[in-house]
């Protein structure tokens, strides 16, 4: 492998997104992105805003803008609220862009020309008092599998799938409430997915998918594919054309959001390599070096099937070389107290909300090793703060605070000269060993969770030789021996930033600093590790500022009262 693609899913426009989609997506790409670059490997890491369709259209309406000018505004905002998380793409694009609407267009043409796109006449739900049709999140109802009351038309929020707004039981519009709904006849074209199931299978049996992703992947083929109409009655979003002019017959719809939404991870590095003079074909193209490319994709679950099926039989069917996805991890919800995090009924804390509370690492962190990887996983004030408290406050916080401020009263601001280890010193070395090679394989393999433990243990494993091997005990009668307890401690904190660094690269950053090596996103090598001489005796460091503060119980009933939590639910 030699160069890596990391995509995650590209985020709706309609407003900031919520820890939950942080935590099932854009955190995990990052933090493998940031593994990945300091490995050493070429890596490109892209992303965008969603911009289509009725997510967009609604929320616009909301906020009484014109969509186009909703969309300019919140993608300034997005981009802002993640980037102060610390997310490190390469490129963050606009499903609106031009790319993106000469790209999409040109994926329809491939697919008509080998037969897989299909003018249809069906039927819509269409609003009386309204005046127009209802795609999609337009019309909402009761959900004919859960029978959850607020399902919308593309999708059921409480059981998740798919459904086709004709589904909904009792539906009524999203705009006006009306129940004065009929079923109209319209014409859309269609992407015929059936007639090409055999090579969707063979495409799917050529990759090794996260468990999850597998399963969904599978079960979504095993029903058999149904053709999807890949255009809408909408005015926001890619005209549809044919031979680079209006489609006949089209000229008032666009296409389906999830037709172009996938294609902008293409088209979002072909902004890329247009603001960056940059080769976006040695990443996409297979007969132009793309086959040289390691493609993983961070979705959460329910978006699975269309990058299964769908955006597959896309690429498949336009018939060109197209680089498709080699591993997609995926992800379960983050939960908030039982029930789900939602952007449209604004349940849960939201990212620009959180950063209001406290800086990035402490979310970093907490929903990296408390992620929801395995399966669904609760979010609660209690939780995190007893995990920011153990893990970050009292052990890692605490070591750096420790080491670095002994250090500098015992040997002024520079490191102290090297002496010969003992039994802690080679127990210590053996831990690190250890965990080290274990994180590297679990990162690789995206255990995210699993790599996260191990770090934890390694940073317990030095707050733990700082405490027993009491350089303090030594200072008058062993100054040598006192000095090589420093010397190692400060090691092992240079060490161990790196280690961190794709978890929490702010904090990375600071020890780093503070060491005056800045060596931070570069990975530790075995060989390293192993001569354990990363910082010079005589260098000069300072210390750094406190890392991490407790979260008090009176924040945790503060946030409760503020955002929701039990505390909330006691109180009404
Ligand atoms: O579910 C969502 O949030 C979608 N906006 C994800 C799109 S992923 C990609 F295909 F664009
Ligand atoms: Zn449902």
């Amino acid at each position: 492998m030699d160069r890596v693609l990391i995509t995650s899913a590209l985020p709706y426009i309609n407003g900031v997104k919520h820890l939950g989609n942080f935590a099932g997506s854009m955190l995990p790409a990052d933090v493998y992105a940031r593994f990945q670059r300091a490995r050493g490997r070429e890596t490109l890491f892209i992303c965008a805003t969603d911009e289509h369709g009725t997510p967009a259209e609604l929320a616009a309406s909301a906020a009484a803008l014109d969509v186009r000018s909703y969309c300019d505004q919140q993608h300034v905002l997005q981009k802002s609220v993640c980037e102060q998380f610390g997310l490190s793409w390469d490129w963050f694009g606009r499903s609106s862009s031009s790319a993106n609407r000469r790209l999409t267009q040109q994926f329809a043409e491939d697919l008509e020309e080998n037969g897989l796109l299909e003018e249809r006449v069906d039927r819509m739900l269409f609003s009386i008092d309204d005046n127009r049709f209802l795609p999609d999140r337009y019309v909402e109802g009761t959900c004919p599998y859960c029978a959850f009351d607020q399902a919308r038309g593309d999708q059921c929020d409480s059981c998740g799938r798919l459904l086709d707004p004709t589904q909904l039981i009792e539906p009524y519009s999203a705009i006006s409430k009306s129940r004065n709904l009929i079923s109209k006849e319209t014409r859309n074209l269609y992407l015929c997915q059936s007639r090409i199931v055999d090579r969707l299978w063979r495409w799917l049996e050529e990759r090794k998918f996260s468990v999850l992703a597998e399963s969904i992947a599978r079960k979504h083929l095993n029903e058999g594919l149904r053709d999807r109409g890949i255009t809408r009655d909408l005015s926001w979003g890619i005209p549809v054309t044919r031979n680079g002019n209006p489609r006949k017959g089209f000229e008032e719809k666009v296409f389906y959001v999830w037709f172009d939404a996938p294609i902008e991870y293409i088209s979002a590095t072909i902004e890329w390599s247009e603001e960056k003079h940059e080769n976006w074909e040695r990443w996409w193209r297979l007969d132009k070096g793309a086959s040289d490319v390691k493609y993983v994709q961070f979705m959460g679950k329910d978006n699975v099937a269309f990058h299964t099926t769908s955006f597959p039989a896309t690429l498949l069917g336009s018939g060109r070389p197209w680089k498709s996805v080699d591993n997609i991890k995926s992800f379960n919800w983050l939960n908030w107290y039982g029930d789900k995090f939602s952007t449209s009924r604004r349940r849960g804390v939201f990212m620009d909300a959180a950063l209001q509370l406290l800086p990035a690492d402490y979310w970093r962190w907490y929903l990296i090793s408390n992620g929801p990887e395995n399966a669904d996983t609760p979010f609660t004030w209690e939780h995190f703060s007893a995990s920011v408290n153990s893990d970050l406050a009292n052990v890692l916080g605490n070591y750096i605070n420790r080491v670095f401020k002994f250090a500098q009263s015992r040997f002024g601001a520079v490191v102290p000269r090297r002496g010969e280890d003992g039994e802690l010193e080679e127990n210590l070395l053996l831990q690190l060993k250890d965990g080290a090679a274990a994180i590297t394989d679990e990162l690789e393999n995206m255990n995210f969770r699993s790599a996260a433990r191990r770090l934890r243990e390694l940073w317990s494993a030095g707050n733990s030789y700082f405490n027993d091997a009491a350089p303090w005990k030594h200072v008058l009668a062993e100054p040598g021996r006192a000095a090589h307890i420093v010397y190692t401690s400060l090691v092992m904190a240079e060490l161990l930033s790196r280690l961190s660094a794709p978890f929490i690269p702010f904090t990375a950053a600071k020890i780093s600093a503070a060491l005056g090596v800045n060596s931070f996103s570069v990975w530790p090598t075995p060989e390293e590790i192993a001569s354990f001489d990363t910082i010079r005796a005589g260098a000069p460091f300072s210390v750094p500022e406190l890392l991490f503060s407790k979260i008090s119980e009176d924040q945790v009933a503060e946030w409760s009262i503020a955002f929701g939590g039990r505390a909330r639910e006691s109180a009404v």
